[in-house]
């Protein structure tokens, strides 16, 4: 086990680089089994969920290896259809692969996946719409198992804009017979980047970003390198953390209108905000103001991934401020550790009511998910005083040498092994 100890109380100011985003090269590693050439993707952040999903590929019979900063990935002798309970468990993205791997072997055998404690998290979308690209599902003994003749193309109306279900159908359909639309389609960013990602491979797909994308399904597909877009998430970890610390820093390698929600909230805060082609400048010398209200929604509204965080800024502002958490169930786990540093906040349902307190003081807390653990680290680094950040392993499966980063920008923040 590991743990944060913090020293609050110091400004942050300097440059970071932002890394690739986690969320795009999860289902990257997945469109790799759909071709036997190589793919490498360029830059891949250090963290241990990109290091499951490739044990997990291992586990299939791919071969990753980790070349500096890049990965390649060679499907070639993939021979296995099965992902492994522990794996699938530790790993929500593990089930990405389902359609990569029913392209690949017209079967797939995977166990319930995992992730992060934030809620139900079902999987009824990507089954629904993998059914009807013509899969046979059964569920036995926590497994799923699927079957199919071949994918053929057809329409998906997706009850709900699920990220993961509309990735696993884009890499489902790649190769289907005929033509696949996907209708209600999440809009994220990533999407689009995996999009960019499998025609880079020969396929032929249209409209991710927007509501609905068109796959004309290819007889196959081809290796290529890959540079996936920033991550918006880390980005905004650091910018609300300089809000909330005060001082000024430079994130290079970052796409503002990723994350135009969060800036526009930060604006709202009172934090002055220069962007520069791909770098986003944040300076800030004064206790933020609170925003009346943040509802987090599918993109482009306010990120789901950024609503821990953005509490946290909130509960030091000047003013009463309503967070609303509209996608998950249960993602407020973090809520009584920041009581446990002097927040003020109530939770009903959805709603975070939070009235703003002068400042935090240092205690000791334990993440309990990976946004919720950064949401901790922020407090404490604009805390009075020491803190110690239990269960570390939950940040490091989204934030690649997180502590390093934020040391550069001038935090007290050191790992410690337990
Ligand atoms: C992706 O998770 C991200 N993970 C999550 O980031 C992110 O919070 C989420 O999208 C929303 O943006 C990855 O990309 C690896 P969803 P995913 O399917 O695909 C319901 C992080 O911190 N739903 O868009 O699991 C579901 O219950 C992680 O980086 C169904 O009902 O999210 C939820 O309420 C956490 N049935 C809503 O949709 C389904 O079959 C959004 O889920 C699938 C989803």
């Amino acid at each position: 086990m590991e743990k944060y100890i913090i020293n609050g109380g110091n400004k942050l100011y300097g440059s970071v680089e932002v890394q690739s985003a986690k969320n795009s090269v999860l289902p990257m590693l997945a469109a790799s089994v759909l071709t036997d050439d190589k793919v490498k993707i360029l830059k891949v952040p250090n963290i241990t969920d990109l290091k499951n999903m490739a044990k997990i590929l291992s586990k299939l019979g791919c071969k990753v290896v980790f070349e500096g900063e890049n990965l390649i990935i060679d499907s070639s002798s993939a021979d296995c259809f099965e992902i492994p309970r522990e794996l699938a468990h530790e790993l929500r993205s593990s089930v990405f692969l389902l359609g990569s791997v029913i392209s690949r072997f017209h079967t797939a055998k995977i166990a319930y996946p995992g992730g992060c404690d934030i809620g139900l998290r079902p999987v009824d979308l990507h089954l629904a719409g993998l059914k009807r690209l013509g899969v046979e599902i059964e569920e036995e003994n926590g497994y799923i198992i699927c079957k199919c003749e071949k994918l053929i193309g057809n329409e998906i109306m997706l009850d709900c804009p699920s990220v993961g279900a509309t990735e696993n159908l884009m890499l489902a359909a790649a190769k289907a017979e005929g033509t696949t639309v996907i209708k209600n389609a999440a809009r994220e960013p990533e999407i689009e980047d995996l999009q960019r990602l499998l025609n880079c491979m020969g396929a032929k797909m249209r409209g991710a970003g927007t509501g609905t994308i068109i796959i004309e399904g290819v007889k196959s597909l081809h290796g290529c390198e890959f540079l996936p877009i920033p991550d918006r998430i880390e980005a905004g970890t650091f910018l609300i953390a300089a809000a909330m610390c005060g001082g000024e820093i430079e994130l290079k390698h970052a796409c503002a209108e990723n994350i135009s929600s969060l800036l526009h909230k930060l604006r709202e805060n009172g934090c002055k905000i220069h962007l520069n082609n791909d770098k986003i400048i944040l300076e800030n010398h004064r206790r933020p103001t609170s925003v009346k209200s943040v509802e987090t929604q599918p993109y482009p509204g306010f990120p789901t991934d950024l609503q821990a965080q953005i509490t946290a800024l909130c509960c030091i502002c000047h003013g009463q401020s309503i967070i609303t958490e509209n996608l998950f169930e249960t993602r407020f786990k973090y809520v009584p550790e920041l009581r446990k540093m002097g927040a003020d906040i109530t939770v009903i349902d959805r709603n975070a009511f939070v009235r703003g307190v002068e400042k935090f003081y240092g205690a000791t807390v334990v993440a309990h998910d990976l946004r919720g653990g950064a949401a901790l680290v922020c407090a404490g680094l604009a805390a009075e005083g020491r803190s110690e950040v239990l269960d570390i392993s939950h940040i490091d499966r989204g934030y690649g040498s997180f502590e390093y980063k934020l040391r550069s920008l001038g935090g007290d923040i050191v790992r410690v092994s337990i």
